[in-house]
């Protein structure tokens, strides 16, 4: 049985442990992913993202989800996307990775992710998706105690390139 799941939809309706934001350093609330889930958990999120004092790109933070069907936000800062020689690569798995050992931090068995960094970031969709599967797929291997984690893609091109990843993924661990 698969740990890893993909769906089509909107992040903010999931019922998980844990939702991951793709959020800015100031962690202070924006638009696309952020905004909706903000906009979803009420003021009261903001409020405990402003004692957090930011966060830098590459780590991961964790809040309540308040009004969210999520228990938990944990918010992580994708890096914008330059020429792909400013670390971007390394920098993203770091936020797949991050995200993952403070959900393992706080006893946390489901996670749902966006598609980190492929919005007003502009990391290419194609590059980003294959970063959090690998990704993903490794840090599962060494922590046995998440027993799920979905992809949740706003859009259907992403939601493509997901399942296309997973079917390969999928085939070459059987073959
Ligand atoms: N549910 C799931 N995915 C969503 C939702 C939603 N409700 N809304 C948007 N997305 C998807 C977008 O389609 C995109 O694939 O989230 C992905 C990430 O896009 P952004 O939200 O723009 O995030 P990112 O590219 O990481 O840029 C982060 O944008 O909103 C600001 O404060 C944020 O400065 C930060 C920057």
């Amino acid at each position: 049985m698969s740990r890893i799941e993909i769906m089509q939809g909107d992040i903010t309706k999931i019922a998980v442990d844990a939702i991951v934001n793709a959020a800015n350093e100031t962690l202070l609330g924006g638009a696309g992913v952020d905004g909706a889930i903000q906009r979803a958990a009420g003021p009261q999120l903001l409020n405990e993202c402003r004692g957090l004092g930011g966060c830098p790109t590459g780590d991961a933070k964790i809040t309540q989800g308040y009004h969210l069907p999520a228990r938990h936000v944990i918010h992580t800062v994708g890096p914008v996307w330059r020429d792909g020689k400013h670390q971007e690569h390394n920098l993203l798995q770091s936020c797949y990775r991050r995200s993952l050992e403070v959900a393992q931090a706080n006893h946390l068995k489901t996670i749902a992710f966006p598609c980190i960094s492929t919005g007003a970031y502009r990391f290419p969709k194609d590059q980003a998706a294959r970063i959090a599967v690998a990704t993903v797929s490794k840090c599962l291997k060494q922590i046995p105690e998440i027993e799920k984690v979905i992809f949740v893609c706003f859009d259907i091109k992403d939601f493509k390139l997901y399942e296309e990843l997973l079917l390969l993924s999928e085939k070459s661990t059987v073959e």
